[in-house]
């Protein structure tokens, strides 16, 4: 990695305060980077001001909407990177109200794109899409060729975000890629609730000492550590290969939802699972198996999955048995 790329550099990250922003400005703030993060801080989100703890003096934080164009066209200007982050990430809250989804993981990225292209043409933007939009897979693993085929309101929203961002590139000459993450997972992520990932509420309700549940648990799944997907992110923006490409990251390990509940209690050291049927809402969205080929990203950036699944949620549970009192 060309730690060099980012230090005195000045970046934006949108959902700055969230999961994967929070941590990326942290990794960003080590590298000497001029950081500055736009976040709503709508309470149903992953934004959290906790996620600063520790580097609060080192960081700027605007707390504005994304959806808001006059806010963006200004925060934009003077950026040498722009980190894209800032999402609605339920997929139930997306069939429950798809305008908002709409706003936010659609128009407001097509906004933050216009602010760019007349303000500050330069930038070079990673935008976080997701797996989601592949929808349930014909084969295994995925690779980006696959067809995109979303089965919920936020994986099109996504999609269309994600697809702004290449077109952006490939007309208007701005530098910008997508990154397709799966299942990632970590210290910061919204653990109040399955609004993010399933796997944040099991880690609340195990370090709680309460028995977390496991909707049917045949899945299989892969999970990237985040320390894994800030690697990547980095990549993406330090090198103009990525431009134009939009790449999928994946894991270091296949495995299926009730072994990682098995996984879950034994790196704990205690625990217990409940299984149960998948609540009709969630059986109609759900996508079923997925894993990722992340071939791609690998010849093309170099990446791979460093952090075995142990021991990243090692970490994860290490953080929350300290720190959940600031994620209730
Ligand atoms: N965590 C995952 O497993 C995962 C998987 C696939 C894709 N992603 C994508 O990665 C990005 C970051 O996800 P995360 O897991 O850190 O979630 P997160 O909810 O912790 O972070 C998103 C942040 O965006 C902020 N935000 C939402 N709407 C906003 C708005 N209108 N204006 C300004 N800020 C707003 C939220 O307050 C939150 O802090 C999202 O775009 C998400 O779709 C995440």
């Amino acid at each position: 990695m060309n730690s060099e790329a980012f230090a005195n550099r000045n970046i934006l990250i949108t959902g700055g305060l969230g999961f994967i922003g929070s941590n990326l400005a942290r990794r960003l703030v080590g590298l000497g980077a001029n950081v500055l993060l736009v976040d709503s801080l709508i309470p149903e989100y992953g934004g959290n001001l906790f996620n600063l703890s520790g580097i609060e003096e080192r960081v700027r934080v605007n707390i504005s909407d994304v959806r808001d164009e006059h806010s963006m066209d200004y925060l934009v200007r003077g950026q040498d990177y722009v980190f894209n982050l800032a999402g609605q990430t339920s997929h139930l809250d997306s069939m429950n109200d798809p305008y908002t989804d709409l706003e936010i993981n659609c128009r407001s990225q097509l906004s933050i794109l216009e602010a760019c292209r007349k303000y500050n043409a330069g930038v070079k933007i990673v935008f976080a899409s997701t797996r989601q939009i592949y929808g349930k897979p014909d084969y295994l693993p995925v690779d980006e060729k696959h067809l995109l085929r979303p089965v919920d309101v936020n994986g099109i929203n996504k999609m269309a975000g994600e697809w702004y961002h290449i077109l952006y590139n490939n007309v208007y000459g701005l530098r910008a890629c997508a990154l397709r993450l799966t299942n990632t997972y970590g210290p910061r992520m919204r653990v109040k609730d399955a609004r993010q990932t399933f796997l944040g509420i099991w880690i609340k309700l195990i370090v709680e000492g309460k028995p977390f549940e496991v909707w049917d648990g045949h899945q299989l799944r892969d999970f990237t550590y985040v320390e894994d997907a800030i690697d990547a992110f980095l990549l993406a923006a330090a090198s103009d290969d990525a431009n134009g490409q939009t790449l999928n990251l994946g894991g270091e390990r296949v495995i299926s939802l009730h072994e990682l509940a098995e996984l879950l209690v034994e790196v704990n050291g205690g625990g217990e699972f409940v299984h149960r049927t998948f609540p009709a809402d969630r059986q109609r969205i759900d996508i079923g198996d997925y894993y990722a080929d992340y071939s791609a990203i690998r010849r093309v950036l170099g990446w791979a999955p460093n952090v075995p699944l142990r021991e990243g949620l090692a970490q994860t549970l290490g953080f929350y048995r300290e720190c959940l009192p600031h994620y209730q």
